[in-house]
């Protein structure tokens, strides 16, 4: 539908611009100040797309459901399976990215989410994990 259509290019273009300007500010010496602000620009821009995602992940169950895997051609199968794998990676890095920050949510300086968790040693976890995440879906 046009509705999928619109939230699979809205998904590609909030993951593609977050994975390669938060690994150019990771990996490349860049002025502390471009890296505060690409945290805060992506910070801002993945927790507004949360919603956008459970609403994409909610239609691909239903239509999942729908649909009989034994109908499908061996191709079908494996793009559903890939889609899968997909979706599973995206939703641990969303919960690993909020479980890790180690300061409030600022929104675009709309709004203030709580930080979630105030363990150091369950943070830096959930730091490794959001990075290996990262990776796999870069890959
Ligand atoms: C599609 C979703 C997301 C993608 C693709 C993504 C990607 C990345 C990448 C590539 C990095 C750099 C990793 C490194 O340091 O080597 C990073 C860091 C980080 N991410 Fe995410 N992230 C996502 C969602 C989130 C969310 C929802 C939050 C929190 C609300 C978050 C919080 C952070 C923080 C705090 C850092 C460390 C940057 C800093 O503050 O210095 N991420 N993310």
């Amino acid at each position: 539908s046009t509705q999928r259509v619109w939230l699979h290019w809205v998904s590609a273009a909030v993951i593609i611009w977050t994975l390669v300007s938060g690994f150019y500010v990771a990996f490349v010496d860049v002025p502390a100040r471009v890296g505060e602000r690409v945290a805060f620009i992506n910070v801002s821009l993945t927790t507004v797309f949360i919603p956008f995602f459970v609403w994409r992940l909610f239609i691909f169950v239903v239509h999942a459901r729908q649909t009989s895997v034994n109908t499908l051609s061996s191709m079908e199968k494996l793009a559903l399976f890939a889609h899968t794998l997909i979706y599973l990676t995206v939703t641990v890095v969303l919960v690993t990215g909020v479980l890790m920050m180690d300061r409030s949510i600022d929104v675009f300086g709309w709004f203030d989410i709580a930080q979630p968790l105030s363990d150091p040693a369950l943070i830096a976890l959930f730091v490794t994990i959001h990075v290996w995440s990262c990776l796999v879906l870069s890959l």
